[in-house]
């Protein structure tokens, strides 16, 4: 079979090993021919191609970002790029697919799929927000960078007797939030799930400070929002797949926080330094299980489906059931990690 490769989204630690494990079976163990396409469906829109073979994809399993390049192309909103993506896999005689991306990529797979392309998607993204797998590669990595930038915030926060806010990313679903906070002893977590009264907020810190700490760490999803008519925020662009680019809130809700309660509060906003850099090993051993699993669900013709963590195992499931609704922040673990808060 020939078979192509693409990575598309936000890039995300453990892309390459997802890639690795791949080529290194699908070449090395079943004889198939393996293509890359250039950043995620452009490449496949644009007919941008590189050979993946054993030795060219040697060396990458610790490292950050895709060798592949990536987008967010959406061909569904690029003119003629559907009739253009069928007629590249028709020209390089593609015979099947392995779609590495998140809701957007993965929903543009499982469209595909109805129109008889045979594509086998791996679920990646550092939100963690993608139902019918458990884990996502790439969010250990994220959780990990947070919690050490928590870290190395709390001593700064309690040498100044500040507040420190800590944006992290997260538009939709706040798990990078709600793991960091937890791992990293936030006072506040803030998340798109649980709309905030910023008044609480203060409270919170308030009540801490009195009881004697001099300072507190606030974490908060980029996508946190406050209740209706609380707090003002800002509006911002949005691109081909809808989304709006966010990063601010943190921003807003320092100068809410020192305005109302009159401590020196600090913001740090963590942004892509979460998505890039060296995996961690639980990313890469995740990353490669699914790479494997992906081939072989191509090598077997078990097309329109998604490879997916459940428990301890890598199972397989329907794409379109990958896309139908974001998985959202467990109320049980946000109920857990607020115990601390304040
Ligand atoms: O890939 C998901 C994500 O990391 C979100 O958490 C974040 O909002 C977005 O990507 C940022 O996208 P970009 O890299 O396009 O700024």
């Amino acid at each position: 079979m020939r078979i192509g490769v693409l990575t598309g989204g936000g890039d995300c630690p453990g892309l390459n090993a997802v890639i690795r494990a791949v080529v290194r079976k699908g070449e090395g163990v079943y004889g198939h021919n393996i293509i890359g396409f250039r950043h995620g469906w452009r490449g496949v829109v644009e007919c941008k191609t590189i050979d993946l073979t054993v030795s060219n994809t040697r060396g990458i399993l610790h490292r950050g970002g895709t060798i592949l390049g990536t987008s967010r192309t959406n061909p569904y909103k690029t003119e003629d790029g559907v009739s253009r993506a069928l007629d590249t896999l028709k020209r390089e005689r593609v015979d099947a697919l392995v779609a590495i991306g998140g809701e957007d990529t993965l929903g543009v797979a499982s469209r595909l799929t109805d129109e008889g392309v045979r594509i086998v998607g791996v679920p990646k993204t550092i939100d963690n927000d993608l139902s019918a797998t458990d884990f996502t590669f790439g969010f250990d990595t994220a959780v990990q960078v947070a919690t050490d930038a928590l870290d190395r915030l709390h001593t700064t926060a309690e040498s100044h007797d500040r507040v420190m806010v800590c944006e992290v990313m997260g538009r939709h679903a706040g798990w990078i939030a709600t793991y960091a906070g937890m791992a990293g002893g936030a006072d506040v977590i803030l998340i798109p799930e649980e709309p905030f009264d910023v008044d609480d907020v203060c409270e919170r810190i308030r009540h801490r400070h009195l009881r004697g700490a001099g300072f507190s760490i606030v974490v908060v999803a980029e996508g946190a929002v406050p209740k209706e008519g609380t707090m003002a925020t800002q509006d911002a662009d949005v691109d081909q797949f809808g989304h709006v680019r966010l990063g601010g809130i943190g921003t807003i809700l320092q100068n809410e926080i020192e305005g109302r309660t009159g401590f020196e509060t600090r913001v740090t906003i963590l942004g892509h330094i979460q998505r890039g850099g060296t995996p961690t090993a639980y990313d890469r051993v995740l990353a490669t299980r699914f790479g494997i699993e992906a081939i072989d669900a191509v090598h077997q013709s078990d097309f329109g489906t998604m490879v997916a963590l459940r428990g301890a195992d890598i199972i397989r499931v329907p794409l379109a059931d990958a896309v139908r609704e974001l998985k959202t922040v467990d109320r049980r673990l946000y109920d857990a990690a607020s115990v601390f808060f304040g």
